[in-house]
């Protein structure tokens, strides 16, 4: 039987949105305390993709949640849940995400052995594949995972903790990522994450990239979330 993720990633795949950028607000900068107003609000203000940032402790410095925020906020939303794993050998917990209710599951591919069997894996368990790469990672790990992703995210901080400045060199390795992309036989998604503001969000865009993360910018504006989100979205 369908669940209600499932009808929201269907229902964007068929209507071809994936070709325009939209932002993904991560709730990393989110008030913990009351994270389900904070999707909501995102929610009302136009957002159809909400970005959880799972952190360990191991693959970077900072600790966040596991799947059982997802789970809890899962039946309250039909937004596309794109959940991005910080951690190391995440092929421990593909089930987990998918029955907690990712409807994308990006792993890193710094952190991860055996991608391309992961990556399956979480089809195999009815998520979108996402492979995330440091900044430092070269983008020929991608060489003989094209047919197996859905989404590539590159990081443009070094992940672990929000607020960090965009780094610069990543508007090459962007572009790079598009023209590789270009050549795969279905469409994958290019996201972007860290660093993101109105003030580089347009450009990103005409870079590739059509997956925007943005948690500062978003919750830490002065006026709230839903101006934040506004700001980005009025800038692209
Ligand atoms: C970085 C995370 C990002 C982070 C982005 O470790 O993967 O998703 O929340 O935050 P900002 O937009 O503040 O750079
Ligand atoms: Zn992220």
């Amino acid at each position: 039987m369908p669940q209600p993720h499932q009808t929201s990633r269907q229902s964007i795949s068929a209507a071809g949105i994936e070709r325009n950028a939209r932002i993904a607000p991560s709730i990393l900068s989110a008030d913990f305390s009351e994270l389900r107003e904070a999707v909501t609000v995102c929610q009302n203000a136009g957002a159809r993709t909400i970005h959880f940032d799972v952190m360990d402790g191991q693959f970077v410095p900072n600790i966040t949640f596991g799947p059982r925020v997802i789970s809890s906020l899962r039946p309250h939303f039909d937004l596309q849940f794109d959940v991005h794993l910080m951690i190391v050998q995440p092929e421990r917990y593909i089930e987990e995400f998918t029955k907690a209710g990712a409807d994308i599951l990006t792993i890193h591919s710094e952190a991860c052995v055996h991608l391309q069997r992961t990556l399956d894996h979480i089809r195999k368990n009815g998520a979108k594949s996402g492979l995330a790469l440091n900044p430092s990672t070269p983008l020929n790990v991608l060489e003989y995972l094209l047919d197996d992703i859905d989404l590539l995210l590159l990081l443009t901080v070094n992940p672990g903790f929000g607020g960090q400045k965009f780094i610069p060199v990543m508007r090459n390795k962007i572009s790079e990522s598009y023209n590789i992309l270009k050549t795969a036989s279905h469409f994958i998604e290019l996201e972007v994450d860290g660093g993101i503001s109105p003030v580089n969000a347009k450009e990103m865009t005409t870079l590739g990239a059509n997956v925007l993360v943005s948690g500062s910018a978003v919750f830490d504006h002065p006026k709230g979330a839903a101006e934040g989100f506004r700001a980005i979205n009025n800038a692209i």
